[in-house]
């Protein structure tokens, strides 16, 4: 528990109302201000959170020098520009995921944490779930032996979001940048963070704006009625394969919409000694559901020469809580970062290389440097 960190949180939509801010709350931070360029919403937050100042214009709060750490949660196209703005101010930060637009502006921010000497954690929360992180004992201890495969998939059976996150200049992607890379960044942080080097990748559109009405997840801005929601110009579903250095494969299939039985998140390790497999859906928007579940990973090993199955049980949590939780004492430096400027980096390369292979229809090889300059736009 934090008694002493002042914190700002830059964006007042979906998220900042249902992880961060309610996050920095549950965990003792006092949040000093709340900046979104929709000012009803900054008021909102303000005094369902008890926030003392709210802005319109985020360089306010960034000038707050009593503000020691923000959370940047806004549309994807923003986090590189207001990220590099809040470590110039001297703040740590955790901003959501995707890290960035692209690689040049992931490695762009990377750099200027470095630089700043500032904490920059990108908000990966699933590496928080308690399922992740009891599989993840067991495969660092080496109980899965050499973990060399790994079949990822976050599908839903509708379940897309309107407005910016169907344009690909605000989000930069669809179901890869928005659910897959939840998957594919706690798989590769389970199996030792190795890194990527090639990949090949498919992505559709298959259904676009889907006409069912349970299936609109609706952003801010369309279900306030400041745009129509109508642009959708991303891929509806992907699959991918992804070669990494020390030999370990990951495959993804992702979708916003799929004809399935039912929503999935999930992760079947094979190993050496064992298998293991994460597979579960835990809908955020439904309020509760995620924190009243007990469930158990899945172990696939041999006893005596016989195979068995383990079930290590587990209370579903709220990751995003512990993720804030972790981020603060980061802050504090009581503890060190789980989550690296590098590890958005690397994200960052992957959902690059998976656009890249879509449009060349074959293996290309993931860049970890910059080929472009960065061009910002606010
Ligand atoms: N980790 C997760 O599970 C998770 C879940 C949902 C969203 N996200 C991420 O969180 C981010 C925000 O998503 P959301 O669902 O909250 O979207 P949203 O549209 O509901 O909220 C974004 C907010 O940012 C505000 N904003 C836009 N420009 C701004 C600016 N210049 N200054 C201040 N505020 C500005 C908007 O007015 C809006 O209120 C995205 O990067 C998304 O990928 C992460």
């Amino acid at each position: 528990m934090s008694a002493l960190v002042k914190v700002g949180v830059i964006g007042a939509g979906l998220i900042a109302d249902f992880a961060h801010l309610p996050g920095y709350r549950a965990n003792g931070a006092e949040i000093v201000a709340v900046a979104d360029v929709v000012e009803s919403r900054a008021k909102a937050a303000q005094k369902k959170f008890e926030v003392k100042k709210a802005f319109k214009d985020y360089h306010d709060l960034l000038a707050l020098p009593e503000i020691q750490a923000v959370s940047v949660a806004v549309p994807n196209h923003l986090h590189a520009p207001i990220v590099l703005d809040a470590l110039a101010a001297g703040k740590d930060v955790l901003v959501e995921k995707p890290m960035a637009l692209n690689l040049a502006e992931a490695l762009a921010m990377e750099d200027a944490a470095a630089k700043a000497g500032r904490v920059l954690m990108i908000g990966f929360n699933s590496r928080f779930r308690q399922d992740v992180v009891k599989l993840r004992r067991l495969i660092q201890a080496g109980d899965l032996g050499e973990v060399y495969f790994a079949s990822t998939g976050y599908l839903r059976r509708r379940g897309y979001p309107s407005g910016w996150f169907t344009v690909k200049a605000e989000s930069g992607g669809g179901p890869v940048v928005d659910i897959g890379i939840h998957v594919m960044d706690f798989t590769r942080y389970l199996v030792g963070s190795p890194l990527p080097v090639s990949v090949v990748a498919k992505t559709a559109r298959k259904f676009g704006a889907c006409p069912v009405e349970d299936g609109v997840w609706q952003s801010s801005d369309v279900r306030e009625g400041l745009r129509d929601g109508s642009t959708f110009d991303v891929e509806d579903f992907a699959t991918a394969w992804i070669r990494f250095d020390n030999g370990f494969i990951m495959t993804l299939e992702t979708a916003w919409t799929a004809n399935l039985a039912r929503d999935r998140i999930y992760s079947n390790l094979l190993g050496t000694k064992a298998g293991a497999a994460i597979d579960s859906y835990h809908p955020i928007h439904k309020k509760g559901q995620e924190a009243a579940s007990v469930e158990a990973v899945d172990v696939y090993t041999e006893v005596q020469g016989m195979v068995a199955d383990l079930a290590l049980p587990y209370h579903a949590n709220d990751s995003h809580s512990a993720e804030i939780s972790h981020f603060l004492a980061v802050v504090e430096g009581r503890e060190a970062p789980l989550i690296t400027p590098r590890d958005g980096v690397v994200m960052q390369a992957i959902l690059d290389g998976i656009y890249r292979s879509a449009e060349a229809s074959g293996e290309v090889p993931i860049q970890l440097q910059a080929t472009a300059a960065v061009s910002l736009k606010k």
